[in-house]
């Protein structure tokens, strides 16, 4: 069993999609050990996109980040960490495999409708980074 982390991000909000996507995510298996909605600050953004502060990309996608709502889960799994990225498809919806949530759902490689931990290091970090011990049941 391993842990990950997910953010249903802007897009799939204000598209209506939430509801779709966690759906899909049960019915592939994931049990979710805690789940909130909040519009992230800057700062918590910022910080949570760390690694990318540098790309070229990174004050359009901070900006992208905090347009609205996001829902974020702690998600369990038997290999939950490639599981969901497997699922998720490719950063780039036009690259992205048949079946997968970004090809279904996605517009575009910004607005990729989710997030997902891609190591068992940053499933760690992004998990303290907005869940405590208490908020996962
Ligand atoms: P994520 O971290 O959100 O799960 O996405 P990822 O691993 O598939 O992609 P990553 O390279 O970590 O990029 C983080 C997010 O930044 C936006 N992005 N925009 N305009 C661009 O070229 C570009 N490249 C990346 C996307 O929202 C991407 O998911
Ligand atoms: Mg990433």
């Amino acid at each position: 069993m391993q842990t990950t982390f997910t953010i249903l991000k802007p897009d799939s909000i204000k598209d209506g999609n939430a509801g779709a996507i966690i759906s899909r995510l049960e019915k592939e298996g994931f049990r979710i050990l805690g789940m909130k909605m909040v519009q992230l600050t800057k700062p918590q953004a910022e910080g949570f996109y760390a690694v990318h502060k540098d790309r070229p990309f990174f004050s359009s996608l901070i900006a992208f980040m905090t347009e609205g709502p996001v829902i974020m889960m702690v998600l369990e799994g038997d290999a939950a960490i490639d599981k969901l990225r497997k699922l998720m498809g490719s950063t780039d919806p036009a690259k992205a495999d048949a079946g997968t949530i970004r090809k279904q759902f996605a517009a575009n490689i910004e607005r990729n409708a989710m997030h997902g931990s891609d190591s068992q290091d940053t499933a760690a970090f992004e998990i303290s980074y907005f869940f405590s011990q208490l908020e996962m049941v």
